[in-house]
């Protein structure tokens, strides 16, 4: 094969404007050479995130940065299998199962048959895990477990995660239970069970305000943002502490949560892949569950996205690219 395919941003706007485009590859012995580190990945699937529909919609910093780069390629998990690597990589060979949280937050690059990816950013997949499970794991992971080591989560915490059921709220669950804090998690009715089985007690949102259903949490892990996070400062006691993720909402509900004496900071993951292989190695030791809501072949991105953005996926979706949906 001399070309490959890839899902582009080709202008900023609804999910329709994603688009394949064709690739030439690189001609592995030559060009990949001159690629100081990096190794060439044949991507089997690509973790989907809702910054990819938001740089997609043309919000946020990923947009603002990659306005004039378009068409650009999004996507910061894929696992797959190696098929070369420059020398500089030794420790990767072809054939090698590998995942990563590769290209963030300014290059992406994911939703793509092939990357090219420094050897330092990937991780061995466990022979146990599923590649698609490997797709899935980064970004999500290592968000939730980098919100609970801000928020300083121990054993005996109370913690409140928001949106228990989505990609990062069910794998803080349960990182967080395994911290030997006693986790709530809000959701719908419909997401009780799930929450539940990851650990969590299950606080349903859409009965009545959650700062009647919980009170004198030491941590909240806000998932939410805006409005929703506001809501939720009074379940933390008098100098509990509030992560709140989502970026664009993070100075609001750091000021009102500081007014009502909480600590409170927002957060950027940052990648790690000594994160990544703790987590996976805890998939393949089925002390961590990740659950995927649903695979979509590479060229229905346009409808993962609608998914995502429907804000109401359970745990995480992922785009089948060389593997089966
Ligand atoms: N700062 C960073 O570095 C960073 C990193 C990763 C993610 N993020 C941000 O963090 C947020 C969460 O990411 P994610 O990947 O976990 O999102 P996600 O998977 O799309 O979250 C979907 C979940 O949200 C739940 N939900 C919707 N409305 C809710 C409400 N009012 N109360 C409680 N739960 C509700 C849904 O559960 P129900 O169906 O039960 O309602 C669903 O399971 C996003 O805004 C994302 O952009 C930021």
């Amino acid at each position: 094969m001399t070309t490959y395919q890839q899902l582009a941003i080709t202008r900023f706007g609804e999910p329709a404007v994603l688009a394949m485009q064709t690739q030439p590859l690189p001609a592995l012995a030559d060009d990949l050479a001159l690629l100081d580190d990096q190794v060439l990945v044949k991507v089997v699937y690509a973790g989907v995130n809702p910054i990819d529909a938001k740089t997609r919609a043309g919000l946020g910093w990923a947009a603002a940065q990659n306005k004039d780069k378009l068409p650009w390629v999004p996507g910061y998990d894929i696992a797959g299998e190696v098929v070369a690597s420059c020398e500089a990589a030794g420790r990767w060979s072809a054939g090698d199962r590998v995942s990563g949280f590769i290209g963030f937050p300014l290059q992406g690059g994911g939703y793509s048959e092939y990357v090219a990816v420094p050897a330092e950013q990937l991780s061995l997949v466990p022979a146990s895990v599923p590649l698609r499970q490997a797709a899935a794991l980064p970004l999500a992971g290592q968000t939730a477990w980098q919100a609970l080591e801000k928020a300083a989560v121990n054993a005996g915490d109370q913690v409140l995660v928001l949106a228990g059921a989505g990609g990062v709220g069910h794998l803080a669950i349960q990182l967080a239970v395994a911290r030997g804090a006693k986790v709530f998690a809000s959701c719908s009715a419909g997401n009780a069970d799930f929450v539940r089985q990851l650990g969590a007690t299950a606080l349903d949102y859409r009965q009545g305000p959650l700062d009647v259903q919980l009170k004198d949490a030491d941590v909240l892990i806000d998932l939410m943002g805006g409005d929703v996070g506001i809501g939720a400062l009074g379940c933390v006691k008098a100098g509990g502490r509030v992560v709140t993720v989502p970026t664009i909402t993070a100075e609001q509900v750091c000021k009102q949560a500081r007014q009502r004496g909480l600590l409170a900071e927002g957060m950027l993951v940052t990648p790690s892949v000594m994160q990544n292989d703790a987590m996976m190695a805890m998939l393949a030791a089925g002390t961590l569950r990740l659950h995927i809501d649903a695979v979509y072949p590479l060229v229905d991105g346009a409808t993962a996205h609608q998914a995502i953005e429907s804000g109401h996926t359970r745990g995480k979706i992922v785009l089948a690219v060389g593997g089966d949906a």
